[in-house]
This record gives structure tokens, sequence and C-alpha cells, in this order.
């Protein structure tokens, strides 16, 4: 599947599969390019919504949108239903053969303008709040530049979301100033009726659309 929007600066990808090309260009000014929304998604089952929620981004003006996903999360949509680049582990790894060629989360991290976790598994959730980073999606975040914007959208079971460590992370992931689009209660897949669900895709795009319309030098046209 060729990716609608283009891959990274110097990277050509090809759904699951990226082609090295070089590393580490620069990226170019905001006033001369679009934003760059990095979507990163977990094994939730609100994974379900990403061909959505990637489409409803797409619809902002003036934005540019790549996918980064766990393992987990891929049993949830199909790549075809997503029509921009995705990147997963086995790109990470065959991307690097030696010395001088392009790493990975390094590059995502630097042509992110902003970057956006929907669905957040609590499984995620707990390796971010204290640092481990063990996959793509996660060395991404670890290497996350905090001077730009990383929301995340909690997406979990009652009971996982009512455990207490479940607030405990969240408030350690807010302490690191990444903002939280709160999950809803509604009756969610396992059949379980309480808070936990991944808040609406119109709240979370319409969060993307106001922060982007506050970054300087930004035009949307
Ligand atoms: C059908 C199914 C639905 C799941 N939904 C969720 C969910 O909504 N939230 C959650 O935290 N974990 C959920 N899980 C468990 C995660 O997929 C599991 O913790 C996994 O290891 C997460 O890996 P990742 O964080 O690397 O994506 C679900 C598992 C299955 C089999």
């Amino acid at each position: 599947m060729e990716a609608r929007n283009g891959g990274l600066p110097g990277l050509k990808a090809t759904g699951y599969h990226v082609e090295p090309r070089a590393s580490c260009q620069t990226v170019a000014p905001l006033v001369e390019r679009k934003f760059h929304v990095l979507v990163g998604v977990t094994g939730s089952v609100a994974a379900l919504k990403l061909p959505l929620l990637v489409s409803d981004l797409l619809d902002i003006p003036g934005l540019e949108v790549a996918v980064v996903t766990t393992e987990r999360a891929k049993h949830f949509y199909s790549p075809q239903d997503v029509h921009v680049s995705i990147y997963s582990d086995t790109d990470e790894w065959e991307m690097w053969k030696c010395r001088f060629d392009p790493v990975l989360h390094i590059d995502l991290r630097k042509w992110a303008d902003l970057m956006l976790v929907a669905p957040l598994d609590a499984n995620t959730l707990g390796k971010v709040a204290s640092g481990i980073c063990d996959n793509l999606l996660t060395c991404v975040i670890r290497a996350w530049d905090r001077s730009k914007p990383l929301l995340f959208c909690p997406a979990m079971n009652t009971a996982m979301w009512e455990h207490p460590i479940t607030a405990q992370q969240v408030d350690q992931l807010k302490a690191f100033g990444y903002i939280e689009i709160p999950c809803v209660a509604k009756k969610l897949v396992c059949g379980d009726e309480g808070l936990g669900a991944m808040a609406e895709v119109k709240t979370i795009v319409d969060k993307v659309k106001e922060i982007v319309s506050q970054r300087d030098g930004f035009q949307q046209n």
C-alpha cells in the first residue's frame, strides 16, 4: 500500500514496511510545510477506530499524519483502511543495518510536531509512566521532545481504569507535561458498563484542531 501523504523525510513507507533512503534529514520550518501529527496506537479494542480517526485528522487543513503501531494494536484494524504511513517494530529493526543508517524512533520524534496516542491502553500507560521503552512506540515517547504537545487518550476496561495504579500513572504522564483527553463512560465492547472507553473521535480531533490552531507560524490553508 502506498502512503497517501508520503513518508517521513528521507524515508519511503509502504504500509507496515519502510525502505530506508537517508538518515536524519532536517525538518523544514513549519511555515514552509504541513503540520506533522504522529498517531500512536496500542492494543485496546478502541484501535478499531484508527481508520476513522486518521481520516478525520486528514480533514484538518494543513495536516500530515503518520501512524506508529504496537504489534497488539495491529489486531484491531486493517492497514488498507488507514491511508497514511504506518510504522512498527519491524521497520525500526529492518532499517538499521549499520552506522549512519536511520534510527526510526529518533527520526519520528524529529518529524512529528504533535503526538497523539489514541488509544493508550493500560499496558503502554504503565510502560510510559515508568520510562520503559521496549518497542517503536514507547521509544518515540521516551525520546519525545517535551516542548512539543503529546496528547493521550486512555482506553481500558472499567475494572482496569478503577485500579489505583491507573490514576497514579495518568498523573505521572500529566506531570511530564502530556495532555490527557479523558476516557468516557459507556457500555464497553466486553459488555461491562462504566468509565474506561476512549473519548469520542470528534472530541479527540477537536482537541488536535485547537492545539494546531494555536501553534505559532502555522498557516492552515
Ligand atoms: C480483544 C481484546 C481487547 C483488549 N482491549 C483492551 C483495552 O481496551 N484496554 C487495555 O488496556 N487493554 C486491552 N487489551 C489487552 C491488551 O491488548 C494487552 O495488554 C496488550 O499486551 C497490550 O499491548 P500494547 O500495549 O503493546 O499494545 C485487550 C485485549 C484483547 C484480547
